[in-house]
C-alpha cells in the first residue's frame, strides 16, 4: 500500500551535469528504501525518439510529439547515456511544452511511488524548484567545472571512449549555460536546498554528508 501523504518522504537532488548526483541519488534510494528515478533519462529518451525520427532536437513540433508520446521503456534504452544525447536532451528540455508534457509523470512516481515504497529520491534540474517543491529534503549538488569535467573525462576513458579533456570541459561549460539560462524550470539551488560542494568531496564523503542533512531534516519532522 502506498504511504499516506504525510509520512512520504521526497528527496530531491538537483545540480549541473557531472557533479555526482545519480550516484548519490541512487545510493541515498538504496540505503532508505525508497523509490529512485533518474529523470534525465525522460530528457534523454525524448532526445532520443527525436532524433531516431531524423528530427533536429530544437523541432518543437518533433520533440514535444516524443514526449507525449513517451512510454516507460523508453527509459529503459541502452543508448541514453552518450554525449550526443545529453546535449540533444539539454536542447529538447528548453522547450517550455516539452516540460509540461513530462510533468505529471514526475509527479505521479514523487506521490505514489512504485511497488509501495514510503517515498522517492528524484535526480534532475529542477526538481526541488519545480517537479516537487514540497520535497521533504532537497539537496543541490555541485562541483567546479574543472573536477566534473576531469570526473566526466575519466569515466568515458574508462568506458573506452575517446575523450579530450578540453572538449568535455567545453561542452560541459555550454550545457550549464543552456541549463541554467533557459526561461523554463532553470538550474539553480531551491532556496531552501541544502548546497553540496562536492569539489573535494570523495563519493562516500559525499554519501555520508547527503545522510546527515536527510537524517537532521527526518528529526525535526518527527
Ligand atoms: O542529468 P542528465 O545529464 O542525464 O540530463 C540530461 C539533460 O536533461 C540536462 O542537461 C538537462 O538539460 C535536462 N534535464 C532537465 N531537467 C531535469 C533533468 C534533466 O532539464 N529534471
Amino acid at each position: 500500500m502506498a504511504a499516506a501523504a504525510h509520512d512520504r518522504l521526497v528527496i530531491a537532488v538537483d545540480g549541473p551535469a557531472a557533479a555526482g548526483k545519480g550516484t548519490l541519488a541512487r545510493r541515498l534510494a538504496s540505503h532508505l528504501g525508497l523509490a529512485y528515478l533518474d529523470t534525465g533519462r525522460i530528457y534523454r529518451a525524448v532526445a532520443r525518439l527525436v532524433l531516431d525520427a531524423g528530427s533536429a532536437p530544437d523541432d518543437e513540433q518533433a520533440a514535444v510529439a516524443a514526449a507525449e508520446a513517451l512510454r516507460p521503456q523508453d527509459l529503459e534504452r541502452a543508448d541514453l547515456r552518450d554525449e550526443a544525447t545529453g546535449e540533444a536532451a539539454s536542447v529538447v528540455a528548453g522547450i517550455p511544452a516539452v516540460r509540461t508534457a513530462l510533468l505529471a509523470f514526475q509527479r505521479r512516481f514523487a506521490e505514489a511511488p512504485p511497488e509501495g515504497a514510503v517515498g522517492a529520491v528524484l535526480d534532475g534540474r529542477d526538481i526541488g524548484t519545480v517537479v516537487c517543491p514540497c520535497a521533504t529534503v532537497k539537496l543541490y549538488v555541485t562541483a567546479s567545472p574543472e573536477e566534473r569535467a576531469r570526473r566526466r573525462h575519466k569515466e568515458l576513458r574508462e568506458a573506452g571512449v575517446e575523450s579530450i579533456y578540453s572538449r568535455v570541459l567545453a561542452d560541459l561549460i555550454a550545457r550549464d549555460e543552456r541549463d541554467s539560462g533557459r526561461s523554463v524550470a532553470p538550474l539553480r539551488p531551491a532556496a531552501d536546498a541544502v548546497v553540496l560542494d562536492t569539489t573535494s568531496l570523495n563519493a562516500e564523503d559525499a554519501f555520508q554528508e547527503a545522510l546527515r542533512h536527510v537524517e537532521v531534516r527526518l528529526r525535526q519532522r518527527s
